[in-house]
């Protein structure tokens, strides 16, 4: 699995240690920015992320600004796109559970670190239930 990374300004830094975490468990990371706290507007690095997706160059993305809010916005206004914005691991977990989400947004200004790591990685461990999931999700691409 290859993961896109992508933040603004606010979530540069959580970013940084998201990416160290992935490449210390050895996973396959593309990190498409910002590259530093210098002010940026987060729906051209949204962008940037879903492009990498869409296109197949990545499987799925974790976007970071201050709140998740803005990131989750942008990136969900393409239809193959589920981006959701979590709040802790049960959230998470349900986001690939029920909804397939393939972008999992996170909140740098309003997330604990250690909280934010353990969603990361738990989310990319989790598998789509399918099922009765499957006919609601599908919903959103049709
Ligand atoms: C940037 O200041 C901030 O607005 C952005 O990171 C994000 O929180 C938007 O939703």
């Amino acid at each position: 699995m290859k993961i896109v990374l992508a933040a603004d300004h606010g979530g540069f830094l959580l970013k940084e240690i998201i990416k160290e975490k992935l490449l210390q468990s050895g996973r396959a990371v593309v990190d498409v920015g910002c590259d530093s706290v210098d002010s940026v507007d987060y729906p051209d690095y949204a962008e940037k992320a879903v492009s990498a997706i869409v296109t197949g160059a990545c499987d799925r993305g974790i976007l970071v600004c201050g709140t998740g809010i803005g990131m989750s916005i942008a990136a969900n206004r393409h239809r193959n796109i589920r981006a959701a914005n979590c709040f802790d691991v049960a959230t998470a977990i349900l986001s690939r559970e029920h909804n397939n989400a393939n972008i999992l947004c996170l909140g740098a200004r309003v997330l604990d670190t250690d909280n934010a790591l353990q969603m990361v990685m738990t989310w990319l461990d989790t598998e789509f239930s399918g099922g009765r999931h499957q006919q609601r999700v599908a919903k959103f691409s049709a």
